[in-house]
């Protein structure tokens, strides 16, 4: 078993559990992954790619693979609907990946019309075939991640589990939501469960984890090996910490951001929302100049996630327009997020 795939674990009685941060396009980029790993998220994940381009060598592609030696793990995610392009970019992925994670989940159309992403979870068959394969072509462990179902047949993910197990998937992962429900309603933690207590493998837990009441909740009622956090993790890498503090994992004071300020008692919640985003902005610029530069689409996607909800936020796209250059841009918003109004 690699040493980045972690035991399977019993019931929750309290104690530290895994944190991932979930793939998610257009925000889990380098420097954020790097990023969120400093604010206490213990694993990431690349956004998905389309395998095919990949296999083509198509450059924008290859741009969401990169990766750098203060990575690790490296766990880029791959979808498609062709078995053959799957082992070929897992295979082609392989030499510079920890571990190999297969996309089951996405509902997006342009995905699902390929019969890739989440429509597999309909062609259950299909989808165990292509993890097979990818395994017996692949030296490194091979992880995916599914929905519960795709909502119009009843749920499957529990059955998709244990034949995954049987081919030598070595981690599963969960997002508590049928393809036909995309992000509505609320996630379904019960089904998860039912799927942690038939494999062997570790489960992950996904879907409406955003602070340590939900996870803890989570963790009680799946017993789950880890968490993994997406949308309360944009424009908040710090929901890792928070949650472990929260669960008494961590101490408060051990926090970058909090070690910065004498007084962080005495701030704000605002002041306090302020100055941990201003830390946080500031490593995501050193870590995108240390690796892969300042990226202008990353950065002022960033840029909006990471002030919403701040008092004078609906002025940062008018402070980024002002400037020229993307270092102009992050440092109008380091500014932005230094002064709070
Ligand atoms: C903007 C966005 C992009 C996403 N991209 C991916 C992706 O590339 N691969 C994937 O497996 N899931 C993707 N997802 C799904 C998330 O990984 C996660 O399963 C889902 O958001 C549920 O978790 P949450 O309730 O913590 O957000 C994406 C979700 C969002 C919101």
């Amino acid at each position: 078993m690699s040493e980045f795939i972690g035991p399977k674990r019993g019931p929750w009685d309290g104690e530290p559990r895994p944190l991932y941060l979930a793939p998610m396009s257009g925000v889990s980029d380098l420097p954020y992954r790097l990023l969120v790993k400093e604010c206490g998220a213990d694993t990431t994940i690349t956004e998905f790619t389309n395998s095919t381009a990949l296999t083509r060598e198509a450059a924008t592609s290859w741009r969401r693979m990169e990766t750098h030696e203060s990575e690790v793990p490296f766990i880029p995610q791959i979808f498609g609907g062709d078995p053959g392009d799957m082992a070929t970019a897992a295979e082609m992925l392989a030499p510079s990946a920890d571990i190999i994670d297969l996309n089951f989940g996405c509902p997006a159309p342009k995905v699902t019309s390929i019969c890739a992403g989440a429509a597999l979870m309909g062609e259950p068959d299909r989808l165990v075939n292509m993890v097979e394969t990818i395994v017996n072509r692949v030296d490194v462990p091979v992880t995916a991640k599914m929905r519960l179902g795709t909502g119009k047949a009843p749920n499957n993910s529990t059955e998709i589990c244990e034949r995954l197990e049987e081919v030598g998937a070595q981690r599963l992962c969960i997002h508590g939501r049928t393809l036909r429900q995309r992000y509505a309603g609320v996630a379904d933690w019960s089904s998860i469960k039912e799927a942690v207590e038939r494999v062997e493998l570790p489960v992950v837990a996904n879907g409406d984890i955003t602070d340590a009441v939900s996870a803890a909740a989570c963790l009680e009622t799946t017993g789950a090996s880890g968490l993994m956090i997406g949308r309360g993790a944009i424009g908040r890498p710090t929901v890792f910490a928070d949650i472990k503090v929260g669960l008494g994992w961590i101490d408060q004071q051990e926090l970058p951001w909090v070690r910065q300020h004498e007084n962080w008692e005495n701030l704000s919640e605002t002041g306090q929302a302020f100055a941990s985003r201003k830390w946080c902005w500031d490593r995501y610029i050193a870590l995108s100049e240390a690796t892969v530069g300042i990226h202008g689409k990353w950065m002022q996607r960033h840029a909006i996630a990471f002030t919403k909800g701040l008092p004078g936020a609906k002025k940062v796209r008018s402070l980024m327009h002002q400037e020229q250059s993307d270092r102009g841009k992050a440092e109008a918003i380091s500014r932005f997020l230094g002064r709070p109004a």
